[in-house]
Protein backbone atom coordinates (compact mmCIF):
# COMPACT_ATOMS: atom_id res chain seq x y z
CA UNK A 1 0.00 0.00 0.00
CA UNK A 2 1.00 3.79 -0.75
CA UNK A 3 2.24 5.41 2.27
CA UNK A 4 -0.30 7.51 4.23
CA UNK A 5 0.38 11.32 3.46
CA UNK A 6 -0.25 14.49 5.83
CA UNK A 7 -2.36 17.33 5.15
CA UNK A 8 -2.02 20.09 7.58
CA UNK A 9 -4.73 22.98 7.18
CA UNK A 10 -3.49 26.67 7.93
CA UNK A 11 -5.86 28.59 5.84
CA UNK A 12 -9.16 30.41 7.03
CA UNK A 13 -10.07 33.00 8.36
CA UNK A 14 -9.77 33.73 11.76
CA UNK A 15 -12.62 35.55 12.05
CA UNK A 16 -13.02 34.99 15.88
CA UNK A 17 -9.32 36.25 16.92
CA UNK A 18 -9.74 39.42 14.92
CA UNK A 19 -7.91 42.31 15.72
CA UNK A 20 -4.97 39.83 16.39
CA UNK A 21 -5.13 37.99 13.35
CA UNK A 22 -5.77 40.67 10.55
CA UNK A 23 -2.14 40.90 10.17
CA UNK A 24 -1.25 37.33 10.79
CA UNK A 25 -2.20 33.76 10.28
CA UNK A 26 -4.01 32.26 13.19
CA UNK A 27 -1.46 29.03 12.40
CA UNK A 28 1.39 31.07 12.91
CA UNK A 29 0.55 32.64 16.44
CA UNK A 30 2.43 31.55 19.77
CA UNK A 31 0.90 28.92 21.75
CA UNK A 32 3.43 29.64 25.00
CA UNK A 33 6.33 28.56 23.73
CA UNK A 34 6.37 27.88 19.64
CA UNK A 35 4.15 28.44 16.86
CA UNK A 36 0.67 26.84 16.85
CA UNK A 37 1.40 24.79 13.29
CA UNK A 38 4.36 22.58 15.06
CA UNK A 39 1.30 21.22 17.65
CA UNK A 40 -0.76 19.79 14.99
CA UNK A 41 2.25 18.86 12.74
CA UNK A 42 3.72 17.04 15.91
CA UNK A 43 0.15 15.12 15.12
CA UNK A 44 1.13 13.95 11.82
CA UNK A 45 4.56 13.07 12.69
CA UNK A 46 4.01 10.63 15.49
CA UNK A 47 1.50 8.91 13.17
CA UNK A 48 4.61 8.30 11.11
CA UNK A 49 4.00 10.55 8.20
CA UNK A 50 6.79 12.62 6.33
CA UNK A 51 5.26 13.54 3.49
CA UNK A 52 2.83 16.66 4.47
CA UNK A 53 1.18 18.90 2.60
CA UNK A 54 0.30 22.54 4.22
CA UNK A 55 -2.66 24.29 3.05
CA UNK A 56 -2.51 28.31 3.16
CA UNK A 57 -3.98 31.54 2.47
CA UNK A 58 -2.08 33.22 -0.32
CA UNK A 59 -1.29 35.59 1.88
CA UNK A 60 0.45 33.54 4.42
CA UNK A 61 1.97 31.04 2.47
CA UNK A 62 5.65 33.13 2.38
CA UNK A 63 5.75 33.09 5.90
CA UNK A 64 5.21 29.80 6.39
CA UNK A 65 7.81 28.81 3.65
CA UNK A 66 9.88 30.52 6.21
CA UNK A 67 8.73 28.56 9.29
CA UNK A 68 9.19 25.30 7.92
CA UNK A 69 11.03 25.63 4.98
CA UNK A 70 11.18 21.65 3.12
CA UNK A 71 10.73 20.02 6.28
CA UNK A 72 14.31 18.63 5.72
CA UNK A 73 15.60 20.02 9.57
CA UNK A 74 12.69 17.24 10.80
CA UNK A 75 13.63 14.98 7.99
CA UNK A 76 10.10 15.97 6.10
CA UNK A 77 9.12 16.63 3.09
CA UNK A 78 7.03 19.51 3.06
CA UNK A 79 4.79 21.00 0.50
CA UNK A 80 2.59 23.39 -0.12
CA UNK A 81 -0.72 24.64 -1.54
CA UNK A 82 -2.90 27.44 -1.78
CA UNK A 83 -6.56 28.18 -0.80
CA UNK A 84 -7.76 30.51 -2.56
CA UNK A 85 -10.70 31.20 -0.28
CA UNK A 86 -11.88 29.47 3.23
CA UNK A 87 -14.31 27.39 1.04
CA UNK A 88 -14.11 24.42 3.46
CA UNK A 89 -12.21 22.10 4.67
CA UNK A 90 -13.73 19.16 2.50
CA UNK A 91 -11.96 21.51 -0.58
CA UNK A 92 -8.37 20.33 0.91
CA UNK A 93 -8.67 17.16 -0.68
CA UNK A 94 -9.97 18.20 -4.04
CA UNK A 95 -6.79 20.90 -3.69
CA UNK A 96 -4.59 18.15 -3.16
CA UNK A 97 -5.96 15.53 -5.47
CA UNK A 98 -2.58 15.68 -7.32
CA UNK A 99 -0.42 15.45 -4.55
CA UNK A 100 -1.90 12.78 -3.21
CA UNK A 101 -1.76 10.43 -6.24
CA UNK A 102 -4.33 8.42 -4.20
CA UNK A 103 -2.56 7.97 -1.55
CA UNK A 104 -4.79 7.74 1.93
CA UNK A 105 -4.11 10.49 3.92
CA UNK A 106 -4.73 11.92 7.53
CA UNK A 107 -5.76 15.51 7.54
CA UNK A 108 -5.23 17.76 11.05
CA UNK A 109 -6.74 21.11 11.57
CA UNK A 110 -4.27 23.52 12.17
CA UNK A 111 -5.48 25.23 14.97
CA UNK A 112 -6.45 21.88 17.10
CA UNK A 113 -3.80 20.41 19.88
CA UNK A 114 -4.00 17.05 21.03
CA UNK A 115 -1.89 15.20 24.17
CA UNK A 116 -2.47 12.28 25.87
CA UNK A 117 -0.62 9.23 26.50
CA UNK A 118 -0.63 6.44 24.05
CA UNK A 119 -1.79 8.75 20.90
CA UNK A 120 0.81 7.27 18.95
CA UNK A 121 -1.11 3.73 19.48
CA UNK A 122 -4.28 5.42 18.57
CA UNK A 123 -2.64 7.05 15.45
CA UNK A 124 -0.63 3.46 14.30
CA UNK A 125 -4.20 1.82 15.45
CA UNK A 126 -5.98 4.29 12.83
CA UNK A 127 -3.65 4.13 10.10
CA UNK A 128 -3.68 0.18 9.97
CA UNK A 129 -7.31 0.52 8.84
CA UNK A 130 -8.32 0.84 5.25
CA UNK A 131 -10.52 3.04 5.11
CA UNK A 132 -11.70 6.26 7.23
CA UNK A 133 -11.08 6.84 11.18
CA UNK A 134 -12.39 9.66 13.30
CA UNK A 135 -11.73 10.54 16.82
CA UNK A 136 -14.32 11.81 19.00
CA UNK A 137 -14.25 14.11 22.19
CA UNK A 138 -16.32 15.04 25.31
CA UNK A 139 -17.10 18.04 25.65
CA UNK A 140 -19.13 20.08 27.67
CA UNK A 141 -20.96 22.41 24.40
CA UNK A 142 -21.49 19.89 21.61
CA UNK A 143 -23.87 21.40 19.70
CA UNK A 144 -20.54 23.98 18.93
CA UNK A 145 -19.44 20.91 16.28
CA UNK A 146 -19.72 17.79 14.15
CA UNK A 147 -21.76 15.37 16.48
CA UNK A 148 -21.36 11.64 16.57
CA UNK A 149 -24.61 9.18 17.06
CA UNK A 150 -24.16 5.99 18.11
CA UNK A 151 -25.99 2.59 18.35
CA UNK A 152 -26.46 0.61 21.36
CA UNK A 153 -23.43 -1.48 20.49
CA UNK A 154 -21.19 1.50 20.45
CA UNK A 155 -20.90 1.64 16.87
CA UNK A 156 -21.05 5.04 15.04
CA UNK A 157 -24.53 5.71 13.36
CA UNK A 158 -24.62 9.47 12.80
CA UNK A 159 -22.42 12.68 12.15
CA UNK A 160 -24.48 15.93 12.57
CA UNK A 161 -22.77 19.41 12.10
CA UNK A 162 -23.81 22.07 15.12
CA UNK A 163 -27.21 20.18 16.12
CA UNK A 164 -29.86 21.58 18.15
CA UNK A 165 -30.09 18.43 19.95
CA UNK A 166 -26.79 16.50 20.17
CA UNK A 167 -27.32 12.78 19.66
CA UNK A 168 -24.02 12.06 22.31
CA UNK A 169 -22.19 14.43 24.15
CA UNK A 170 -18.91 13.65 21.97
CA UNK A 171 -17.82 16.14 18.85
CA UNK A 172 -15.32 14.89 15.85
CA UNK A 173 -12.17 16.21 16.25
CA UNK A 174 -9.76 17.92 13.71
CA UNK A 175 -8.62 15.18 12.70
CA UNK A 176 -9.60 12.64 9.79
CA UNK A 177 -7.68 9.49 8.76
CA UNK A 178 -8.85 8.50 5.01
CA UNK A 179 -8.24 6.00 1.99
CA UNK A 180 -6.94 7.19 -1.67
CA UNK A 181 -10.63 7.70 -2.60
CA UNK A 182 -11.59 11.01 -0.81
CA UNK A 183 -10.80 13.39 -3.89
CA UNK A 184 -12.99 11.36 -5.76
CA UNK A 185 -15.40 11.59 -2.86
CA UNK A 186 -15.22 15.10 -2.27
CA UNK A 187 -15.90 15.92 -5.55
CA UNK A 188 -19.46 14.52 -4.64
CA UNK A 189 -19.61 17.26 -1.89
CA UNK A 190 -22.54 20.19 -2.35
CA UNK A 191 -21.92 23.70 -0.90
CA UNK A 192 -23.81 23.60 2.56
CA UNK A 193 -26.03 26.67 3.61
CA UNK A 194 -22.90 28.58 4.27
CA UNK A 195 -21.13 27.77 1.18
CA UNK A 196 -18.71 25.58 2.57
CA UNK A 197 -17.51 21.96 1.14
CA UNK A 198 -18.09 20.95 4.69
CA UNK A 199 -16.36 17.57 6.01
CA UNK A 200 -19.20 16.38 7.99
CA UNK A 201 -20.83 16.10 4.32
CA UNK A 202 -17.86 13.55 2.98
CA UNK A 203 -17.66 12.01 6.62
CA UNK A 204 -21.31 10.97 6.38
CA UNK A 205 -20.55 9.32 2.82
CA UNK A 206 -18.01 7.42 4.21
CA UNK A 207 -20.37 6.34 6.90
CA UNK A 208 -23.27 5.51 4.44
CA UNK A 209 -21.03 2.92 3.13
CA UNK A 210 -19.84 1.55 6.59
CA UNK A 211 -16.02 2.67 6.06
CA UNK A 212 -16.04 4.79 9.08
CA UNK A 213 -14.93 3.95 12.39
CA UNK A 214 -14.52 5.81 15.64
CA UNK A 215 -11.35 6.21 18.01
CA UNK A 216 -12.14 8.04 20.85
CA UNK A 217 -10.15 9.99 23.28
CA UNK A 218 -11.30 9.30 26.96
CA UNK A 219 -11.24 11.62 29.79
CA UNK A 220 -7.02 11.42 29.63
CA UNK A 221 -6.44 13.48 26.87
CA UNK A 222 -6.67 16.94 26.06
CA UNK A 223 -8.06 18.42 22.81
CA UNK A 224 -8.29 21.44 22.54
CA UNK A 225 -9.22 24.36 19.70
CA UNK A 226 -7.48 27.91 19.81
CA UNK A 227 -10.51 29.85 17.76
CA UNK A 228 -11.16 32.32 20.37
CA UNK A 229 -9.39 34.58 22.48
CA UNK A 230 -10.24 32.81 25.64
CA UNK A 231 -9.30 29.61 24.20
CA UNK A 232 -5.88 30.27 22.54
CA UNK A 233 -4.80 31.64 26.53
CA UNK A 234 -6.10 28.40 28.13
CA UNK A 235 -4.31 25.84 25.60
CA UNK A 236 -1.03 27.86 25.87
CA UNK A 237 -1.72 28.20 29.61
CA UNK A 238 -2.10 24.21 29.24
CA UNK A 239 1.30 23.71 27.36
CA UNK A 240 3.08 25.87 30.04
CA UNK A 241 1.74 23.83 33.01
CA UNK A 242 3.01 20.41 31.57
CA UNK A 243 6.03 21.67 30.26
CA UNK A 244 7.19 23.64 33.65
CA UNK A 245 6.15 20.75 35.51
CA UNK A 246 7.86 17.79 33.33
CA UNK A 247 10.70 19.23 32.16
CA UNK A 248 9.34 18.01 28.88
CA UNK A 249 8.08 19.67 25.75
CA UNK A 250 4.90 19.39 24.02
CA UNK A 251 4.58 19.54 20.26
CA UNK A 252 7.89 19.40 19.85
CA UNK A 253 8.93 18.46 16.05
CA UNK A 254 12.75 17.73 16.71
CA UNK A 255 12.14 15.76 19.57
CA UNK A 256 9.84 13.25 17.39
CA UNK A 257 11.99 13.23 14.47
CA UNK A 258 15.12 12.24 16.51
CA UNK A 259 12.87 9.37 18.35
CA UNK A 260 11.33 8.24 15.09
CA UNK A 261 14.72 7.54 13.38
CA UNK A 262 14.50 10.42 10.71
CA UNK A 263 17.26 12.87 11.89
CA UNK A 264 20.68 11.94 13.38
CA UNK A 265 22.36 13.30 17.05
CA UNK A 266 24.52 15.84 14.75
CA UNK A 267 21.04 17.19 13.32
CA UNK A 268 19.25 17.15 16.88
CA UNK A 269 22.66 19.36 18.17
CA UNK A 270 22.53 21.41 15.09
CA UNK A 271 19.20 22.61 15.96
CA UNK A 272 19.95 22.43 19.87
CA UNK A 273 22.73 25.16 19.24
CA UNK A 274 20.58 27.20 16.19
CA UNK A 275 17.85 27.75 19.27
CA UNK A 276 20.30 29.12 21.36
CA UNK A 277 20.33 29.78 24.83
CA UNK A 278 16.33 28.68 24.72
CA UNK A 279 14.72 26.71 27.06
CA UNK A 280 13.80 24.78 23.87
CA UNK A 281 17.34 24.86 22.60
CA UNK A 282 18.54 23.23 25.76
CA UNK A 283 16.02 20.32 25.54
CA UNK A 284 16.64 19.62 22.22
CA UNK A 285 20.21 19.23 23.35
CA UNK A 286 19.17 16.84 26.71
CA UNK A 287 17.53 15.02 24.48
CA UNK A 288 21.17 13.55 22.64
CA UNK A 289 22.74 13.23 25.77
CA UNK A 290 22.07 8.99 27.03
CA UNK A 291 18.75 9.01 28.95
CA UNK A 292 18.19 12.68 28.25
CA UNK A 293 21.64 13.23 30.95
CA UNK A 294 20.11 10.90 33.92
CA UNK A 295 22.05 8.51 35.22
CA UNK A 296 18.81 6.52 36.32
CA UNK A 297 15.26 6.37 34.19
CA UNK A 298 12.50 3.50 34.45
CA UNK A 299 12.35 0.66 32.15
CA UNK A 300 11.34 1.83 28.75
CA UNK A 301 11.66 5.32 27.74
CA UNK A 302 8.59 7.21 29.15
CA UNK A 303 8.79 10.01 26.22
CA UNK A 304 8.85 7.74 23.55
CA UNK A 305 5.41 6.69 23.85
CA UNK A 306 3.44 9.28 24.52
CA UNK A 307 5.31 12.78 23.70
CA UNK A 308 3.20 15.36 21.94
P1 LIG B 1 -12.42 27.49 11.58
O1 LIG B 1 -12.07 27.72 13.01
O2 LIG B 1 -13.73 26.88 11.27
O3 LIG B 1 -12.36 28.86 10.78
P2 LIG B 1 -11.26 29.98 10.86
O4 LIG B 1 -9.94 29.43 11.27
O5 LIG B 1 -11.31 30.71 9.55
O6 LIG B 1 -11.73 30.92 12.04
P3 LIG B 1 -13.02 31.86 12.26
O7 LIG B 1 -14.20 30.91 12.41
O8 LIG B 1 -12.68 32.55 13.54
O9 LIG B 1 -13.15 32.82 11.11
O10 LIG B 1 -11.28 26.62 10.88
C1 LIG B 1 -10.72 25.50 11.49
C2 LIG B 1 -9.33 25.26 10.92
O11 LIG B 1 -9.39 24.96 9.54
C3 LIG B 1 -8.39 26.43 11.03
O12 LIG B 1 -7.10 25.91 11.34
C4 LIG B 1 -8.42 27.07 9.67
C5 LIG B 1 -8.68 25.91 8.77
N1 LIG B 1 -9.50 26.21 7.57
C6 LIG B 1 -8.91 26.20 6.33
O13 LIG B 1 -7.69 26.02 6.20
N2 LIG B 1 -9.70 26.39 5.23
C7 LIG B 1 -11.04 26.59 5.31
O14 LIG B 1 -11.71 26.72 4.27
C8 LIG B 1 -11.64 26.60 6.62
C9 LIG B 1 -13.12 26.81 6.77
C10 LIG B 1 -10.84 26.40 7.72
Amino acid sequence: MTSRKGLLLAGGTGSRLWPITLGISKQLLPLYDKPMIYYPLSVLMLAGIREICIITTPEDQPQFRRLLGDGSQWGLDLHYIIQPRPDGLAQAYLLAEDWLAGAPSAMVLGDNIFHGDGLARLLARADARPHGTVFGYRVRDPERYGVLGFDAAGRVTSITEKPIEPASPFAVTGLYFLDGDAPARARAVRPSNRGELEITSLLEMYLGDGLLEVETLGRGYAWLDTGTHAALLDAGNFVRTLEDRQGMQTGCPEEIAFQQGWIDTPALLAQAARFGKTDYGAYLATLAAPQGGYDQMPPGDIRSDTCL
